[in-house]
């Protein structure tokens, strides 16, 4: 036992994302998402990209979003298990082609809406509050190939109507929402973040940042609309976090380190502060931006969140010579290697000391509560002969991630709570791989698509059992 302890009302939790868990991809009506097209394999990386023009369903590509781990007929069995292990919170996401399965359809799917009632119902059995994301990298694929997706404001009514359905249908069961997941996500991996396809000779940054400008309208939007449905709802935006540390003191690298924080933070200055920030005019003379914008726009944008999510994984690093020879692939956004650190199996950053100062940061930034929406480890575990997964890496990983949460608290900062990601093994959103996993609770599954979905329980599931119980004394 230790001196940690969290505040009483502290929401310990889970996550996992409708496209990574759910599978039934066509089911009860469901329309196919953008992620159901992505594939397994060398094609997923230009897909996510937004460079291959050809975005229909292949015969000869395994597509892991079609089943994933199949939540969608497994959610009772799952729910119970976060339930005994003690969960207070499970963040999901609702994917939005099981709601309007093109998108642009004048009624809603009803079967979409039962099941995700029937969700939200299970949770209520167990006192589990749900944390509900409208929109983690899919949308439907009929708004791609009509209005181009995000690039066109004709998403945000689209949204707007999405949401509203959602707020209406599930008042007085959810009152924790996020907008857009990882929403800085979408000039990294523009076809995942926003569902964007591009053509030779296109100013790519112009349509990011256009479709950058629809989606922080639309989220403005809902913001408003959710709080007048129901005057209790908490609105979240989504970062994917983590820091830019300059590669050195040279005062070039500190500069650059600002800029490249900037350019992930620019999301959530707006969301926050309900306006533009002072460095968007350069930053779209650079890169010969021109948005299309309304006046009622600016308006909408002053509908500001409740509180400030974000994923951490891991700190990134920067110097003012990073190039593409310089950066590596890993967590998404490009970085240079931090020498002082040490890396996952996947070449992930890992540094629990880069939580606290990231949190101290937004907190510092923003004066909002945070609300650390996912961290954790993704690794491969073994089945040792008496079937058991012995995890200890992953309760490490946590362990000194869970620490310095406390410490940014004692720092001052306020946390609503901590949902692990993939709390249930689940298809990795970078890779498509299941041996990339990050949960308490096995799944069988390989990359190819093979196994009986079995669910057990690992050795970081008891560990997080008591984590949750003793509110972080046993840690
Ligand atoms: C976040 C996403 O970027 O990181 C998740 O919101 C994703 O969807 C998670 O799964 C971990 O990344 P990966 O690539 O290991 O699955």
């Amino acid at each position: 036992m230790n001196n940690i302890v969290f505040p009483s009302d502290f929401l310990w939790g889970g996550a996992i994302a409708a496209n990574q868990a759910e599978g039934a991809y066509l089911a009860d009506g469901k329309g196919i998402s953008t992620v159901d097209v992505i594939p397994h394999g060398k094609n997923r990386l230009p897909m996510k990209l937004g460079r291959i023009e050809d975005i229909s369903i292949k015969p000869d590509e395994y597509y892991p979003s079609h089943e994933a781990i199949n939540f969608y007929q497994n959610y009772k069995e799952d729910i119970a298990l976060l339930a005994e292990m003690g969960f207070k919170v499970f963040r999901v996401s609702i994917a939005w082609a099981r709601i309007f399965p093109n998108g642009d359809e004048k009624t809603p799917n009803q079967k979409g809406i039962e099941f995700y009632l029937n969700v939200f119902k299970e949770c209520q059995k167990y006192g589990i509050e749900p944390l509900v994301t409208l929109c983690h990298f899919d949308v439907p694929i009929h708004l791609v190939e009509k209005y181009g997706s995000w690039r066109n404001r004709a998403l945000i009514n689209l949204f707007e109507k999405y949401a509203t359905t959602c707020f209406k249908a599930f008042k007085g069961l959810v009152t924790y929402w996020l907008t857009f997941n990882e929403i800085n996500i979408l000039l990294h991996s523009p076809f995942s973040g926003a569902g964007l396809v591009f053509k030779a000779g296109d100013n790519e940054d112009q349509i990011k940042y256009q479709a950058a400008h629809n989606q922080l309208v639309a989220s403005a939007l809902v913001t408003k609309i959710a709080h007048e449905i129901d005057p209790n709802n908490q609105i979240g935006c989504m970062l994917a976090g983590g820091n830019f540390y300059p590669a050195t003191c040279k005062p070039e690298d500190v500069m650059k380190s600002i800029e490249k924080d900037r350019e992930n933070l620019f999301f959530i200055d707006i969301q926050v502060r309900g306006y533009y920030p002072s460095y968007a005019k350069r930053l779209f003379e650079e890169k010969n931006i021109s948005l299309h914008t309304e006046p009622e726009d600016f308006e909408v944008l002053k509908h500001t969140v409740d509180f400030v999510s974000f994923s951490y994984y891991a700190s990134r690093c920067a110097s003012a010579d990073m190039n593409d020879k310089t950066t590596s692939e890993a967590n998404v956004v490009k970085s240079i290697k931090n020498p002082y650190i040490t890396q996952s199996e996947w070449g992930w950053g890992i540094d629990p000391l880069g939580l606290r100062i990231t949190m101290n940061t937004l907190y510092d930034r923003y004066q909002k509560p945070l609300f650390l929406v996912e961290n954790g480890l993704g690794a491969i575990d073994e089945i040792d002969k008496n079937g058991a997964i012995n995890d200890e890496y992953r309760i490490d990983y946590l362990r000194q991630h869970i620490v310095q949460m406390h410490e940014a608290i004692k720092d001052g900062v306020i946390l609503l709570g901590f949902t692990t990601w993939g709390c249930i093994d689940l298809v990795s959103a970078s890779t498509g791989e299941m041996s990339k996993r990050y949960g308490f609770i096995y799944v069988d599954k390989d990359d190819k698509g093979n196994g009986t979905l079995k669910r057990t329980p690992k050795a970081s599931f008891y560990w997080y059992k008591d984590v949750i119980q003793s509110n972080g004394r046993s840690l």
